[in-house]
């Protein structure tokens, strides 16, 4: 039986359907990625699982429990890091971990040492007495992960941890994430980033527009395109025509521009690189750069949906 197990979830917001038939599951021990663009559907699908929020219609079971009936069943065990900071700002480190604490119901010298463990893990120990309005971007984002780990939850939920923060603190996350994992925690991840789903998760669902267009491991997922490949084209500026003309290949099996980045997902032929760039050389297009890439999840978004997962 997997942990979680998600049958035909649907959420409509009056005529936008957020979540439109969703259905994945979740193992014991998986670090599941769920990849997709801004409005995909992944906070919605988050807030019920996390019973936060009613689903219109499907089932939602957590150890085989009908969370709907049994909330309970996944409420102690899941420790939900909200894509919203939840932080005091005029509160310290230490006096925020002590509110989410005791919201949990731990207390006294218990709660004292899940902080000290929670702050060795986000790396945060040298800041907690300080103001958390002092505190940058990166910082919060880690406080805010502190916080739903002080009970020390065996499913844990991240919503977008990493948007908007520095490099540092990014790693620090991402390689927080391993070591929850290694310590036996089933986590489900979500991002717009490709990069760090492909290098944190174990599984892969990637969204768009409420539904689930892909599923599986990164290999799976990316075996689909039959050893397709990427070719970034970045240009002086934005040329339509030339994306037109490109489109037009037989080589080319989808393409998308934003502004002057255009990207290509072509077939596995020795002869298309150079078909596209052959092309591209007889315009009066400025080529900035031309790179051949792997197929990865953003070449799979890209056939399925003709868009850039990127911002
Ligand atoms: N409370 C709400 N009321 C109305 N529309 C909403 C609400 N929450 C989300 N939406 C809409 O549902 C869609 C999915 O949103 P969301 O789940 O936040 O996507 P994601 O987390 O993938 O960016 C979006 O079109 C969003 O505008
Ligand atoms: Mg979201």
């Amino acid at each position: 039986m997997p942990l979680l197990q998600i049958d035909h979830l649907k959420k409509y917001f009056k005529n936008i359907k957020a979540v439109d038939d969703v259905s994945f599951c979740v193992e014991k021990g998986d670090i599941l990625g769920l990849l997709g663009p801004n409005g995909a559907g992944k906070s919605t699908t988050i807030s019920m699982i996390a019973t936060l929020l009613a689903p219109d219609s499907g089932t939602i079971r957590y150890k085989g429990q009908d969370i709907l009936k049994e909330p309970k069943s996944i409420q102690q065990s899941l420790g939900l890091v909200p894509q919203e900071i939840a932080l005091y700002p005029s509160l310290s480190g230490r006096e925020n971990l002590i509110f989410w604490g005791k919201a949990y119901g731990l207390g006294g010298n218990a709660l004292s040492k899940r902080i000290d463990a929670v702050s060795g893990i986000i790396g945060i120990t040298d800041r907690l007495g300080d103001k958390v309005k002092k505190y940058s971007g990166g910082m919060k984002r880690r406080l805010n992960i502190g916080a739903a780990l002080l009970h020390e939850p065996e499913f844990i939920i991240m919503d977008e941890p990493t948007v908007g923060i520095d490099p540092q603190s990014r790693n620090h996350i991402l390689d927080t994430v391993k070591a929850l994992a290694r310590d036996g925690a089933t986590i489900i991840y979500t991002s717009h980033y490709m990069e760090e789903v492909e290098t944190l998760c174990s599984r892969v669902c990637i969204m768009d527009y409420g539904h689930i267009i892909a599923a599986g491991t990164k290999e799976e997922i990316t075996s689909s395109l039959g050893g397709q490949f990427e070719i970034s084209v970045k240009l002086g500026k934005e040329d339509k025509a030339l994306s037109e003309k490109l489109g037009a290949l037989g080589c080319v099996s989808a393409i998308s521009m934003e502004e002057a980045e255009i990207r290509i997902a072509a077939k596995a032929e020795d002869a298309s690189a150079k078909a596209i760039l052959k092309v591209i050389a007889a315009s009066d297009a400025d080529l900035v750069s031309f790179d051949i890439e792997k197929a990865t999840l953003e070449t799979v978004f890209l056939n399925l949906t003709g868009r850039a997962l990127r911002d």
